[in-house]
């Protein structure tokens, strides 16, 4: 099964190949599609939705060159893309699965490179090892979307010293099944040395829905 999409792809050159078999996945499609239409005001408006803000603020802190080359993951409408832009950072690309979501993106002039393409599991995204500079995601590590499956992935397209940074809530570990060894994953990946903490990881109280939430900012060796 192949995940494919444009390497060096437009919008356009996105959307023509939709050979991706996840993108097509009905499931799939029917949950983006139902969430698409409402998903800025469900998300930014009404549920308090702050776990952009969190992982851009986090990531503008660490004061990398404004020229990095930049990958938001699971970009979705690009929330990340809009808070980062004002900071300075226009090197920006895209992957989500959903070409819809992808869609809201473009028509707001975000980013330069899109990839309709799934994460995660045995899925490889469409990008050249050693690309990014740095990594970025929100809304992405939880259960349904992105686990810790997806690291090897991420460092396989980061460049040496590149910053793999998220958030995500801190009661996944002990709510939902795939999260149980996230942590304990986290760190194999540092005592193997492939990458370390840049960042402690740091508490965000309160962070979404009830839950607090952690910031994770590693750097790939
Ligand atoms: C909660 S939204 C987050 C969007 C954006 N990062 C934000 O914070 O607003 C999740 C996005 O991840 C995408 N998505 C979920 N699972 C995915 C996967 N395994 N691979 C690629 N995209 C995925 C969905 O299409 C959706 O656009």
């Amino acid at each position: 099964m192949s995940s494919t999409a444009s390497l060096d792809g437009s919008y356009e050159d996105s959307l023509a190949n939709e050979k991706s078999d996840l993108v097509s996945t009905q499931q799939y499609k029917d949950q983006s599609l139902q969430w698409i239409d409402k998903y800025e005001t469900d998300m930014m408006e009404n549920s308090n939705y702050t776990e952009p803000r969190h992982v851009v603020k986090a990531f503008v802190e660490l004061g990398l060159d404004r020229q990095s080359r930049i990958l938001d993951i699971l970009a979705g409408s690009g929330v990340v893309a809009e808070m980062l832009r004002p900071c300075g950072y226009t090197n920006i690309d895209a992957i989500d699965a959903s070409k819809e979501m992808l869609a809201l993106a473009n028509k707001k002039q975000l980013y330069k490179k899109f990839y309709v393409s799934l994460l995660g599991g045995q899925h490889k995204a469409p990008v050249h090892d050693e690309t990014y500079d740095a990594i970025i995601a929100s809304g992405t590590f939880a259960p349904g979307h992105l686990n810790s499956d997806a690291f090897g992935d991420l460092i396989r397209i980061a460049k040496p010293g590149a910053i793999i940074t998220w958030s995500m809530r801190s009661d996944y570990g002990s709510s939902a099944p795939k999260f149980a060894n996230f942590d304990a994953e986290v760190e194999d990946l540092v005592k193997n040395g492939v990458w370390r903490h840049h960042v402690p990881r740091r508490t965000i109280e309160p962070y979404l829905l009830g839950s607090d939430g952690y910031i994770y900012t590693m750097k790939k060796i």
